[in-house]
């Protein structure tokens, strides 16, 4: 996912671009540029990799100019090189770009025909020739934007830069997000409040389809047919996005370690503590009695979040569940059930496909929830329920506290509909959420020792494949494992269904290929236990993530073993199991010296098909 910054300053703003784009770094990037206006003319720097090289490029050219746009490009069109690199220029005016122009190729070959030349492989490019075209027709910026804007199909966030107008930036956003901040220094424009926090002090965000022109003076909001609207503004409370590592030396490790607080925060907001019962913060808006079936919809670890959650919601809800990859639900034109409830998951509130999937489920009419952590996304702003995780700004790409407090969202969810549903009893309720009171404390207490975690982590480094195993709720838990290990040490996984281990993974067992059995004390630990010794039986290399009991019942040689207490046990106990998965895999990682916070190839949003 790429970053867009823009800046309209009262002096010279190269210094507060790249600021920013060092906010937007964990968005996940491959090069970086920045654009200002010199004596009326655009002057661009860019550079491949990270922003050092294009700050020790803009200390060999530094760029005055009170008025500027930047970016950080996530390349989906075109290698992570300079001439890709963002701004793009056409004739008097540069732009940076978030997203896909999806019709760039008939756009490109329709412009070249008109005598544009390119210099770069990118879809990007394009817009700056459409906008150069309307101004060498002599339009004013905003509408030969207004009419760019009309030729393009896709997704996007936008900001322009013009040659002679030193007090103007315009900014569009379809699909992608896009922000107007104001500050004491001047107004700017942004990918998001994260890159806005150090400058501004109240910020707009713009709705689907609009675009805005900006100046000192004045900021106009224009919606998607170009009428004048207002947008609403609100204070950008800088505290709570002020994010730094703190003590630690990743902020996936920060953020591992504040699961206890952030799970315990996001209960709280669920709970009424005091009765020990399930106190939704919003109304569902229609009977749960009524409702016919659930489909859940999302991508990575969001998605095995949802797929632990089909555990719960059918056996506390009664209610059957459908769930799909966001990626493959979108295109597959499923029928849904009248009185349906959607339930999209999405950490970012941006990711393309799980928009898609909510979009085709409002069109058929479903009812719509996201489990979002971005208050403010998209997602959430086109849902009609939202139920926001409380697990503050997620930075390491890797998800590790959005995901634990999605399961508490999801696990107080079911227990509502089943209490709605009257499926569920007031004692059933009030032990079960006695359980999810208990995981921060369990979990502050996995945290404590993570030497255990690291003796594993030095073993499982070694290897070139690592199969998890899991059942009930610790299946999807499994395959997040997995994820969490390929997407940090880049060393391939697999979660499996422990029970299906005989249907051919079976074959895979040998010493080289660390077996990774997650075995919480629930209904499922005896199975998970002769799935083990079958593993054991074959010389597999066995690592047990479990208690002391799955220990004694395994009765078989492990290579590792991580004990939890015997207490986090349970339906829910794989919120506290997921503490471990985390820690396996980012110990991994940094034993290899990979980048943990920026993983190779990964972006914190797909906000791209
Ligand atoms: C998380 O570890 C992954 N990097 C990734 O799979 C992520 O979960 C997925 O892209 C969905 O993102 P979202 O939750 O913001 O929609």
């Amino acid at each position: 996912m790429c970053g867009i910054v823009g800046v309209l300053g009262n002096g010279p703003v190269a210094g507060q671009l790249v600021e920013a784009l060092k906010r937007l770094e964990y968005r996940g990037y491959d090069s970086a540029g920045v654009a200002t206006l010199e004596q009326g003319r655009i002057t661009r720097v860019r550079a491949s990799g990270k922003l050092k090289n294009l700050e020790e490029k803009l200390a060999l050219h530094p760029l005055a100019g009170a008025i500027g746009i930047g970016h950080t490009r996530w390349a989906t069109h075109g290698k992570p090189t300079e001439l890709n690199a963002h701004p793009h220029a056409g004739a008097k005016v540069a732009v940076v770009h978030n997203g896909i122009i999806e019709n760039f190729r008939e756009l490109r070959e329709e412009l070249q025909a008109r005598g544009a030349s390119f210099a770069s492989e990118t879809d990007s490019e394009v817009v700056a020739h459409l906008v150069a075209e309307g101004l060498a027709r002599g339009e004013a910026p905003s509408t030969a934007v207004a009419s760019a804007l009309r030729r393009l199909k896709g997704a996007f966030a936008l900001a322009f830069l013009f040659e002679g107008e030193e007090d103007l930036l315009i900014g569009a956003r379809r699909g992608s997000p896009l922000a107007v901040g104001w500050g004491n220094e001047g107004v700017y424009l942004g990918s998001d409040a994260l890159a806005l926090a150090p400058f501004a002090h109240t910020i707009s965000y713009l709705d689907e389809g609009d675009w805005v022109v900006l100046r000192r003076v004045e900021v106009q909001f224009h919606d998607a047919d170009d009428k004048r609207v207002d947008r609403r503004r609100q204070p950008l409370l800088a505290g709570s996005f002020l994010v730094d590592k703190g003590n630690f030396r990743h902020f996936m490790a920060k953020e591992i370690h504040e699961q206890p607080e952030v799970v315990g925060r996001t209960l709280a907001h669920y709970l009424d503590l005091a009765e020990g019962v399930v106190n939704l913060p919003f109304d569902f808006g229609f009977d749960p009695k009524s409702l016919s079936r659930i489909t859940i919809s999302a991508c990575g670890t969001a998605f095995y979040a949802g797929l632990a959650a089909r555990y719960w919601l059918e056996r506390f809800a009664h209610l059957s569940v459908d769930i799909d990859i966001a990626s493959e639900f979108r295109y597959r034109d499923p029928p849904l059930l009248e009185n349906g409830l959607m339930v999209v998951v999405s950490q970012s509130g941006e990711t393309a496909d799980t928009l898609a999937a909510l979009r085709y489920a409002r069109a058929q009419g479903q009812h719509t929830l996201a489990i979002v952590n971005v208050e403010t996304s998209t997602i959430a702003r086109e849902s009609e329920l939202v139920a926001k995780t409380l697990a503050g700004p997620e930075i390491g790409v890797a998800s590790t506290k959005a995901f634990t407090c999605q399961l508490i969202v999801f696990a107080c969810l079911a227990i509502a509909l089943g209490r709605a549903r009257n499926v569920l009893s007031i004692e059933q309720e009030r032990e079960l959420v006695s359980q999810l009171i208990a995981a921060p404390a369990q979990m502050a207490e996995t945290l404590s020792d993570e030497r255990q975690v690291e003796t594993v982590a030095r073993d499982v480094a070694r290897a070139e494949s690592v199969l998890y195993l899991g059942r009930g709720p610790a299946f999807p838990l499994a395959m997040e494992g997995a994820l969490k290990l390929k997407e940090l040490s880049y060393i391939h996984a697999e979660g499996y269904a422990a029970g299906e281990l005989k249907h051919g993974p079976i074959a895979l067992i040998d010493y080289a290929m660390p077996v990774i059995v997650l075995a919480p004390p629930d209904a499922s630990l005896e199975k998970t236990v002769s799935n083990l010794q079958e593993v054991a039986a074959r010389g597999g290399h066995l690592i047990l993530i479990g208690s002391r009991t799955a220990h004694t019942a395994a009765a078989a040689p492990l290579a590792g073993f991580i004990e939890l207490s015997e207490q986090v046990s349970g339906p829910f106990a794989i919120v506290v199991y997921a503490v471990i998965i985390q820690l396996l895999a980012y110990h991994v990682a940094v034993f290899m010296g990979k980048d943990v916070d920026q993983p190779r190839n990964l972006a914190k949003s797909v906000t791209v098909e």
